[in-house]
């Protein structure tokens, strides 16, 4: 099924894809939460999410311990970078990278997602009026002490025009939550943003149960390398079984988190060595 099938499918997924119904519809499916949804997951899909209940799946009540523990490996000891956070939502990582001293931006396109960080952190916000450079419907929430910003707009229509360059990306949920179908459009995106000197921190997992569609997605240490290895140089700082409760209810036997750094090489321009 194309993206543009996946959209059109949207147009009526409200009416086709109620949760509580026991038709299937082509092209769709009834995942690991019990909602009916795109095989590819579109934005419509992912509000359901948002909407089902108080707790997201992926939400954690805490900062993500990978975030703690490599921390130093991602900032290298830099002052005051500028962070990137894709597909962001409301991770109390923002918050805890804004204490360190950065400057962070966060892409989230479920806006309740959006306002519910804001609330939920008892942080000010300004909503910046639209302007020309952003796409579409997109909104800039800006913290009003001012080194906090929530792009809300789809990531893959972002570019550095937009965004800026960054020292550091912080990637958790983010490319392990994306579309295969959409691989490329993301690391487009995380190539034209991220700084010749910057670092990418990728925490993605590995499990082999064939049948649990994503998201998560499932990568490993070859298929990264594959897909990445042409212009980043990957180091792996940690893997380690994770098999928590909520895995089990998914039908998975086994799940494994993974941590990896990546670094631009040299001369890895878009058109030296395009990404797959
Ligand atoms: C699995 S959640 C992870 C959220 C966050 N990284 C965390 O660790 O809590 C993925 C989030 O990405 C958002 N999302 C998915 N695709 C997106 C896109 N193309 N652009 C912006 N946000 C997107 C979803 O709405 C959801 O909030």
């Amino acid at each position: 099924m194309s993206e543009n099938d996946a959209a059109a499918r949207n147009a009526t997924s409200n009416a086709v894809g109620d949760d509580d119904s026991n038709v299937v519809p082509p092209g769709m499916i009834r995942n690991h939460l019990g909602l009916i949804e795109n095989l590819i997951m579109t934005e419509i899909d992912w509000e359901k999410r948002w909407r089902k209940g108080k707790d997201a799946a992926w939400q954690m009540g805490t900062v993500h311990p990978m975030l703690q523990k490599y921390y130093d490996s991602m900032v290298r000891g830099r002052n005051n970078c500028r962070v990137l956070v894709p597909l962001c939502g409301r991770t109390l990582d923002l918050q805890w990278l804004v204490e360190k001293g950065h400057t962070v931006v966060g892409v989230e396109f479920v806006e309740i997602g959006v306002v519910r960080f804001f609330a939920e952190n008892h942080l000010e916000y300004v909503v910046e009026p639209p302007s020309p450079t952003l796409p579409g419907k997109a909104k800039i929430y800006s913290s009003c002490e001012g080194r906090l910003k929530i792009v809300n707009a789809d990531f893959f229509a972002l570019s550095r025009d937009v965004l800026g360059t960054f020292d550091c990306v912080w990637d958790r949920g983010a490319l392990a939550a994306t579309n295969p179908s959409n691989y490329s459009r993301y690391f487009r995106v995380i190539n034209d943003v991220l700084d010749d000197s910057g670092v990418w921190m990728l925490d993605s997992f590995d499990f082999t149960n064939p049948d649990f569609h994503g998201p998560p997605f499932r990568f490993n240490a070859k298929s990264i390398e594959d897909s990445l290895g042409s212009n980043y140089d990957i180091r792996q700082l940690d893997y380690f079984p994770n098999l928590a409760e909520k895995f089990k209810k998914w039908g998975l036997g086994n799940f494994y988190e993974m941590v990896h750094i990546l670094t631009k090489k040299r001369g890895s321009g878009d058109s030296a060595h395009p990404l797959p």
